[in-house]
């Protein structure tokens, strides 16, 4: 069923491709190139098929933005009944634009700054998820200026092992930055007790990104298992147990979908067992596979003995290939019959480390034809950047026959607006 929608969203009609009902090439020709195409059906259906296979549990999905914080797919998540994890006071200012109100809200993050606990307690979040002493500490003291108590939760760090493609994606083992030590919780939930504006309502754990088994949820949760059943006999009251994103999305034709089911079979008991709430805050999930790359090719060149074919697109538009090897299937919109080539797939920026695709064997493409690099609605746009003074693309949203511009393109005059042409010098 799932997989169905996703089909069709992205597919074939008449040898062109189409996002739902809107031919690629009619958005790449009004919107212009490089733009990011995002598909409201598949995000819909990821969130329908994720929500069933939860039906037996008590949850609340936390939509993980900074996979994509895109106001109108965070609108679109929101009607649907997500809240949303935010890591930033920049991503719980867009969260609230897109009216997401304080209990909705999660809030992560490793290196949060004292203001950004002042700005997420006077939203009244509803869990500040805390990964150290300092933090706790801190945490206490903005509390109390406010007059206010935190909903706290504490992000474990598990050291569970993962197996996923790259490590820069795997954040749940020992010595890694993230979360307290499964070992060291227990003392900091006794020591916090004492802190009269922290309530400890909470565990969390992420182990990582595309997660390719089950395996490091089941090993998480038990870590968070022995846990809550220490603390609660340390009198704490846990109403929730937030276990993070990572559920995986196929990038390659033939990729595995992630078993839902199994899913909550490994989740469900173990939350249960613990009689909380489960939070679940998967970010690639709901918008990889929503979304598309169009880009336009520039030239077909020949050198040093390989094929080049040189795009208006690169990594400072989706930067995964370059920072983590990662694969992004890359097809013609309207392929022109000839032999399949392989090539290298590489962007305008003046880096050799700027490439879409190595030694790939895809359709044979000339200038002027359209690129849909595709499962690139996650950690795509969000991640780009304005390197060799490069305006950020456009985000088109498509639902059915229609489509509309969500971001505009940015322009060179946003290149430079923060600048100060004259600088107002001050004496030390
Ligand atoms: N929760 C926390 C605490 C996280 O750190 C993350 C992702 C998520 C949820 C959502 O994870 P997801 O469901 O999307 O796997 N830029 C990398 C991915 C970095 C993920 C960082 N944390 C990439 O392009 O693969």
């Amino acid at each position: 069923m799932g997989e169905s929608v996703l089909a069709t969203a992205f597919a074939r009609r008449g040898g062109a491709l189409f996002c739902e009902d809107v031919p690629a090439d009619a958005i790449a020709r009004s919107a212009g190139t490089p733009t990011f195409v995002y598909s409201a059906a598949v995000i819909r259906d990821s969130y329908r098929r994720l929500s069933c296979a939860l039906t037996g549990v008590k949850h609340r999905v936390h939509y993980a933005m900074k996979a994509n914080g895109n106001r109108a797919i965070l609108s679109l998540l929101r009607s649907l009944g997500s809240g949303v994890d935010v890591v930033s006071g920049g991503e719980l200012f867009r969260a609230q634009r897109a009216g997401f109100k304080g209990h909705d809200i999660i809030f992560g993050g490793v290196g949060k700054t004292g203001q950004e606990l002042r700005e997420a307690l006077k939203v009244g979040v509803k869990l500040i998820n805390v990964e150290s002493e300092a933090e706790l500490q801190l945490l206490e003291a903005v509390a109390r200026e406010l007059g206010v108590v935190a909903p706290v939760g504490f992000r474990i760090n598990p050291d569970v092992t993962v197996e996923n493609p790259h490590a820069y994606i795997a954040t749940g083992s020992k010595g890694h930055k993230f979360g307290i030590p499964h070992d060291e919780a227990l003392a900091l939930a006794k020591s916090a007790r004492s802190l009269e504006h922290i309530d400890l309502i909470g565990l969390d754990m992420h182990v990582g990104s595309q997660l390719a088994t089950l395996e490091p949820y089941r090993a998480g949760l038990d870590r968070l298992s022995d846990l809550a059943a220490s603390l609660t006999v340390a009198g704490a009251h846990l109403r929730y147990i937030d276990i993070g994103g990572g559920l995986p999305v196929a990038y390659d034709n033939g990729d595995p979908e992630p078993d839902l089911e199994a899913f909550a079979t490994v989740v469900a008991p173990a939350i249960k067992k613990m009689n909380a709430e489960l939070i679940v805050e998967p970010g690639r999930f709901f918008s990889a596979a929503s979304g598309v790359l169009l880009a336009r090719v520039l030239y077909r060149k020949r050198s040093g003995g390989k094929d080049y074919v040189i795009a208006d697109a690169g990594m400072t538009e989706l930067l995964r290939p370059s920072h983590y090897d990662a694969y992004h299937l890359i097809e013609s919109a309207k392929p022109n019959g000839r032999d399949r080539t392989v090539v290298d797939v590489v962007g305008p920026v003046c880096e050799s480390g700027d490439f879409l695709a190595q030694d790939r064997e895809m359709d044979d493409v000339e200038p002027g034809d359209l690129l849909v690099i595709h499962t690139t609605g996650a950690y795509g746009y969000v991640m780009s950047s304005n390197y060799n003074a490069r305006p950020k693309a456009a985000e088109v949203m498509v639902d059915g026959a229609r489509f509309a511009i969500v971001t505009a393109r940015e322009s060179y005059d946003d290149l430079v607006r923060l600048e100060q042409a004259d600088p107002e010098w001050r004496d030390a």
